[in-house]
């Protein structure tokens, strides 16, 4: 659970990354408890005039936008993006990313992917000097469970099918996630290539070469790494 200072810093960073909507843009909307607050504050602003459209990366965000009286576009609608904010589950100053603590990172990297720029805002804790404390989720279509299984242990993974609330975890796309230790990462490019040649991968949460900048806020301070 987060505390009043990781709520705090996630709310500074969220606010950093609001000055970079400019009117009329098509603004993607991440998931999670960071990505929330800044879809709060975009909705103040659309409440004093600014007129934004929104793009949703989960059945979640989409239900928060719509409560927030803010516009929608469907993702899979949309041919770019100017500017997308979402959270991360772990970086690096490399703007390598984990992300899918949520499961929704499928949507949250085809987001990534049309946008113009993607800014990702944390709370102190997330910035690593190598990924991989946080199991990697990868999105598996229930298909190919076993098959998938075999495939992550032959890399060197150890996946364990994600359940919530006593229940098998299920995404938006009706998938399972399978959080997936690989140890600390040295090269996230190729472990990511690797992931996208298994059939039954949808999607996986490793993010590289996707990100622009990240705002992270750690006490009093904020700092931003950029490409
Ligand atoms: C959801 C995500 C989130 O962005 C990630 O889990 C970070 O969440 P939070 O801002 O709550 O720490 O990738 O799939």
């Amino acid at each position: 659970m987060a505390n009043d200072n990781q709520n705090l810093e996630k709310l500074t960073a969220a606010k950093a990354a609001i000055a970079f909507v400019k009117n009329n843009d098509v603004v993607g909307l991440g998931t999670g408890s960071t990505a929330t607050l800044a879809i709060k504050e975009l909705a103040k602003l659309i409440k004093d005039g600014l007129k934004i459209t929104g793009v949703p990366s989960s059945e979640a965000t989409k239900k928060l936008a719509i409560s927030l009286g803010i516009p929608l576009l469907e993702l899979g609608k949309v041919r770019s993006i100017d500017v997308s904010i979402d959270g991360a589950d772990e970086f690096t100053k490399e703007l390598n990313l984990i992300k899918g603590g949520g499961g929704a990172l499928f949507r949250e990297k085809i987001m990534a992917s049309l946008s113009k720029k993607t800014i990702i805002v944390t709370d102190g804790s997330k910035l690593v000097e190598k990924l991989g404390a946080f199991k990697v989720p990868i999105e598996v279509n229930p298909n190919a469970e076993k098959y998938v299984m075999i495939k992550l242990k032959k890399l060197k993974g150890k996946p364990v099918k994600r359940i919530e609330n006593g229940k098998i975890f299920i995404t938006d796309n009706q998938n399972y996630i399978f959080d997936t230790d690989f140890g600390l990462i040295d090269d996230p490019e190729k472990l990511a290539y690797e992931l996208n040649q298994i059939d039954g991968v949808l999607g996986h949460g490793i993010f590289v070469n996707l990100t622009d900048i990240i705002f992270m806020a750690k006490g009093d301070y904020i700092t931003s790494y950029h490409k």
